[in-house]
């Protein structure tokens, strides 16, 4: 499939699952996952779009790792950068210093962020990135004066991480609600601009962005002198990969000034070319007061995240006014080189181009999917692609996400060499390097599954 080289030696695989089984408790799974659950897997290497697995089968990474392996796999140039910096100073604390891959990474971020925001602060991945943004906007409005402004509005099916603060304004939280409830207080969620499964019932253009107002409306009954910021996607992959009518921002953003609330834009996957634009925003024009970006930052090589401020949120912080907010790895050394040497690839090698040409490539070719009884909706920009799985198209029902079919649907794309997640929405977000044969073959690896699965389950 490509030019993956064997590797010098492996450890013995059994021993090797043994040992994860027992001593990895692996993320959102359940303990000795890697012995018990035939979909977690022990990779190896990995090559642009391609990784390969301990017993030496090759897939398609269809997700860049967990939709942030941007720049490929095998780079050992931001490897090399990595090691370097490591090697002649890897950290300093910014309690007394920062390091200049640190201020050459925040330089460049100011270059390539939407309009004016020029003013990074650095974390270690998209939870902290959020987390981080919401204190931020909520200390920004005590020092102007109004620190009753600590309220955030978040919209339903979005997902901001996974800590406290980053659950809690999720609107994926109903799942975690059993285990670690109570949530922050004072969040609330809107209706997202999901045309497909509309919450009013309504069609766009004639619904006129109910799914927008309601957000207005959310504010007032709130008092909008108690909202601090409203937080979203601008294109939401946990909610489905819905992309936003054209009008949509512009409604929200305009909703936003109007009551002086921060709009904090969440790039942590939309960001970095993932949408064939270097950020999701500049599609719609979008500035957030505040982005929180992360994954394609460093595309998976150093943990690294950062959120970005306008001058008007960072003035607040002048003088004696300090963030009160610290975190050991923020601005780390070598994670910041590797990040630099990043986004150096994704321009040289002109992959946000790739990412907007494979992308429609992609779609075009996921639409040519559409005559399968299970294929309700296909969406997305650049490779940010989705095809939403129905039971029944005029009904919509949705498939069990733990059920039957969607299990044979996993286990054929896997065993036809595509990894990715599988669930009522099937998320499509390769490595921006992913070649046009590459593409043509994810499409037809999911038409011989699709089929394999409709057959399977009486669906065909
Ligand atoms: C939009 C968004 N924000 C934040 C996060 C949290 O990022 P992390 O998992 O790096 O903490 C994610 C993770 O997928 C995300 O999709």
């Amino acid at each position: 499939m490509n030019d993956i080289t064997e590797p010098a030696s492996l450890p013995n695989e059994s021993a090797l699952k043994a040992a994860g089984s027992e001593h990895l408790f692996i993320h959102a799974s359940s303990y000795r996952a890697l012995a018990d659950d035939s979909s977690k897997r022990i990779l190896v290497e990995g090559h642009g779009a391609v990784v390969k697995d301990i017993e030496g089968k090759e897939y398609i990474d269809g997700l860049a790792g967990l939709w942030l392996v941007n720049a490929g796999h095998g780079r050992t140039e931001i490897a090399d950068a990595y090691a370097r910096q490591a090697g002649t100073l890897a950290y300093a604390s910014s309690t007394q210093a920062t390091t200049i891959p640190a201020i050459e990474l925040a330089t460049r971020l100011a270059e390539l962020a939407p309009g004016d925001q020029g003013t990074a602060f650095f974390c270690s991945g998209g939870s902290e990135a959020v987390e981080s943004a919401i204190k931020i906007a909520r200390q920004y409005h005590y020092f102007n004066g109004e620190p009753k402004r600590s309220k955030i509005i978040g919209r339903r099916g979005s997902y901001h991480g996974a800590t406290y603060g980053a659950m809690s304004v999720s609107g994926t939280r109903p799942m975690s609600e059993p285990y670690h409830s109570p949530f922050m207080h004072g969040v609330h969620h809107a209706s997202p601009p999901y045309c497909y499964r509309c919450d009013f019932r309504q069609t766009y253009p004639a619904c006129d962005l109910l799914c927008a107002d309601q957000i207005e409306q959310i504010v007032n009954y709130e008092n909008p002198k108690t909202i601090a910021a409203v937080i979203a996607e601008p294109i939401s992959a946990s909610g489905g990969i819905a992309v936003p009518p054209d009008d949509y921002w512009p409604r929200l953003r305009e909703i936003c000034d109007r009551h002086g609330i921060l709009l904090i834009t969440d790039e942590v996957i939309n960001g970095f070319g993932r949408t064939g634009r270097m950020f999701a925003s500049e599609h719609w024009d979008l500035v957030g007061d505040i982005m929180t970006i992360a994954k394609g930052l460093c595309s998976g090589y150093a943990p690294i995240g950062a959120v970005m401020c306008r001058p008007h949120v960072v003035e607040a912080f002048e003088g004696d006014n300090k963030l009160s907010h610290l975190l050991t790895y923020g601005g780390h050394a070598a994670a910041c080189a590797a990040a630099l040497v990043n986004l150096e690839i994704l321009e040289r090698e002109g992959l946000i181009a790739n990412s907007e040409h494979m992308g429609a490539r992609l779609k075009e070719g996921l639409e040519g999917l559409s005559d399968h009884p299970t294929v309700g909706d296909v969406r997305g920009l650049g490779l940010l692609t989705g095809l939403e799985l129905v039971k029944d198209k005029e009904t919509k029902e949705k498939f069990a996400e733990d059920g039957e079919e969607l299990k044979t649907l996993g286990e054929g794309l896997a065993q036809r060499g595509l990894l990715t997640r599988v669930g009522g929405v099937l998320p499509l977000s390769p490595p921006l390097c992913i070649t046009a044969d590459q593409v043509d073959n994810v499409v037809s690896i999911i038409d011989d599954s699709l089929t394999e699965m409709e057959t399977a389950h009486g669906l065909a």
